[in-house]
């Protein structure tokens, strides 16, 4: 396992994925009964932009800063305010802590719904549990577990929940060559076992065919997808990652409409080249 999310954190791909996580959150919480979320690939839940991992290749400046910096001169959309707000809790004024996906789940869970964060990396998983609990304070929902095991056996080994509603949030290293095979067996196994959860993954996009070929296996499962994609800039001759992808399976009502208005806002504030843009679509 060498990947650490440290070395990534608050790019333009973190920033997409934890507002589209907030609007899932949101959506699901539109009705009072509670739901799991099952994050299956935590991480450790806060991240310093000052440390040395940030540092060695700080792609935070073209993430959550160009954000940030936009956020000064320009009115924002409503879930990308929230999104901000949420930010504001552990980084204050300085701006130097960004949060990752089990911090804005604790922080935005209600006192009806439960969470499972599970990180298998030995370090990490360690760090995770002290940095969430660290932030318990003024969080309303106290029913969270905390596993050290493989990300794929928890779509097994926790569903369905006892709730009969989910958010199962998908978000590998994609460390692998086989990485989109694995998340696809995974699928098949979680949604065997709960067919109308709202599986959420996140996908790295650095080959459009082993990506058409992933899209062409979540049609054959028959459920509705929702499917939006990122690019931030060209990817001839640049290094790192340029295009990230999310895919919903069972995407919550109205979510599409949720979801729009801080796409087109970050299209603008995390512009690079004339490539940054966005696609939204049902498969
Ligand atoms: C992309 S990061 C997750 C970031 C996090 N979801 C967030 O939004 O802040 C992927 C994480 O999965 C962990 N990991 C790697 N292989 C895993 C596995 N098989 N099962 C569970 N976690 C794994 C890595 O240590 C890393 O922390």
């Amino acid at each position: 396992m060498n990947y650490r999310h440290a070395y990534h954190a608050a790019n333009f791909a973190d920033v997409v994925k934890h507002i589209v996580l907030l609007a899932l959150i949101k959506s699901m919480q539109r009705k009072d009964k509670g739901f799991l979320a099952l994050d299956c690939f935590s991480g450790i839940g806060v991240y310093d932009l000052h440390s040395t991992f940030a540092g060695r290749s700080p792609e935070y400046l073209d993430g959550i800063v160009k954000l940030w910096d936009y956020a000064k001169n320009n009115q924002l959309d409503e879930l990308t305010s929230d999104f901000l707000n949420l930010l504001a809790q552990i980084s204050d004024n300085n701006q130097r802590y960004y949060p990752g996906s089990p911090f804005i789940i604790a922080k935005t869970l209600r006192e009806q719904d439960r969470a499972v964060f599970n990180e298998l990396h030995p370090e990490d998983f360690p760090t995770l549990k002290e940095n969430i609990i660290e932030f318990r304070r003024g969080c309303s929902c106290r029913k969270w577990q905390f596993e050290n095991s493989d990300g794929y056996q928890t779509l097994k080994s926790k569903l369905p929940p006892t709730e009969k509603r989910g958010l199962v949030f998908i978000d590998p290293p994609f460390e692998k060559p086989n990485e989109y095979d694995l998340i696809i067996d995974g699928l098949a196994e979680g949604l065997k076992r709960f067919s109308s959860g709202v599986f959420a993954v996140w996908l790295a996009i650095k080959d459009e065919k082993q990506l058409g070929h992933y899209l062409n296996k979540l049609r054959e499962f028959q459920k509705e997808v929702l499917y939006l994609e990122f690019t931030l800039r060209d990817s001839k001759g640049k290094s790192g990652l340029t295009k990230m992808g999310i895919s919903i399976i069972n995407p919550p009502y109205n979510i599409e409409q949720m979801i729009k208005p801080a796409l087109l806002t970050l299209k603008k504030a995390l512009k690079f080249d004339e490539y940054t843009n966005f696609e939204l679509k049902t498969l």
